[in-house]
């Protein structure tokens, strides 16, 4: 009898260990996934280039690279941080992402476009099989833009393969690239809607411009009928898969976020994917910054040394279905 009583506490004992341990290890990630917002001050719209001129001359929005703003707003992240699950004001299943690329809400629900799972985009002809091969998506948003033709050399010099996610305003701005890029044997081309708006908070009109109207787009510019699309910020709610969908486009977040665009470090860039990229990995930079495309060659080689197969989005998912959300394999 009293054996039994001291093991019943020799049970409880661990049941509350385990407890706290399971409780630490949540507000560790909590705390992990939802840093506070930075001290930094957001950098003027004049400490960021534009990438055009027309970008310059629009007071609003700011051209601002991923997740510099509206996915880390500081009432969302207390909003997280508070364990409130749904982010407010954003739409019936709105997902912002965390810093540290991880989504913050569930990808997909009843909110999914019920024809989303009716089609599915193939993967390309002759790609490798990244079910049984270490892939990795090395992607390249927010051009195409001056380095972005260089990036091209060094990613064929390599036998790498990349997706290149462009917004509808810089393919207008530089078709000759845009063409180069669908003319790149093995390359994957992305819609990032027109105007790198924040998708959550615009009309349905400009929305539909900004989804639908960008697929049109580049289909005329560079013939290319595209199936991945990326909302700017990562930010994106069931009205904008729902125009993806439409497009035959499915939703391709990330799992590694370099933090390039903050950094303009080619070492930094290069450090995030050797510290982050693991098999499945969907890898988020820009090549509208040189200091990203100096940072190529070297993650390129550090990848491919670990035996890493470089693909594109569509190869590395096996193929997409439109409207649903992905962030890695
Ligand atoms: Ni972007």
């Amino acid at each position: 009898m009293r054996t039994l009583s001291f093991r019943k506490m020799a049970v409880a004992a661990v049941v509350a260990l385990t407890l706290t341990s399971a409780s630490c290890a949540v507000q560790e990630s909590a705390t992990t996934a939802v840093p506070a917002p930075r001290p930094t001050a957001q950098p003027s719209a004049s400490a960021i280039p534009s990438p055009t001129a027309e970008v310059s001359r629009r007071p609003k929005p700011e051209y601002l690279p991923e997740s510099k703003q509206p996915a880390i707003e500081p009432e969302l992240v207390s909003l997280f941080a508070a364990g409130t699950p749904t982010p407010p004001a954003t739409g019936p299943s709105a997902t912002s992402r965390s810093l540290s690329g991880q989504d913050v809400t569930s990808q997909s629900g009843p909110s999914t476009p019920a024809t989303s799972s009716a089609r599915r985009n193939p993967a390309p002809p002759g790609s490798v099989d990244c079910a049984t091969t270490k892939c990795i998506a090395l992607t390249f948003d927010d051009g195409p833009g001056p380095h972005t033709a260089r990036l091209l050399g060094m990613l064929s010099g390599k036998g790498a393969r990349a997706t290149f996610f462009m917004t509808g305003r810089m393919v207008r701005a530089n078709p000759g690239v845009a063409r180069q890029v669908a003319g790149t044997s093995g390359m994957e081309i992305g819609n990032h809607s027109a105007t790198h708006a924040q998708l959550t908070q615009v009309g349905s009109a400009q929305l539909r411009r900004e989804v639908v109207g960008t697929h049109a787009t580049i289909k005329e510019v560079t013939g290319r009928n595209i199936s991945v699309f990326r909302p700017p910020y990562g930010s994106h709610n069931s009205s904008v898969d729902a125009l993806a969908a439409e497009a035959g486009e499915s939703v391709i977040l990330w799992d590694v976020d370099t933090n390039d665009w903050q950094t303009r470090s080619t070492s930094a860039t290069r450090r995030a994917v050797a510290q982050k990229a693991r098999p499945g990995s969907i890898v988020l930079m820009h090549d509208i910054h040189s200091s990203t495309v100096d940072a190529v060659p070297g993650i390129i080689d550090d990848l491919q040394g670990q035996g890493y197969v470089l693909v594109t989005v569509s190869e590395l998912l096996g193929g997409t279905s439109p409207g649903r959300v992905y962030s890695r394999r």
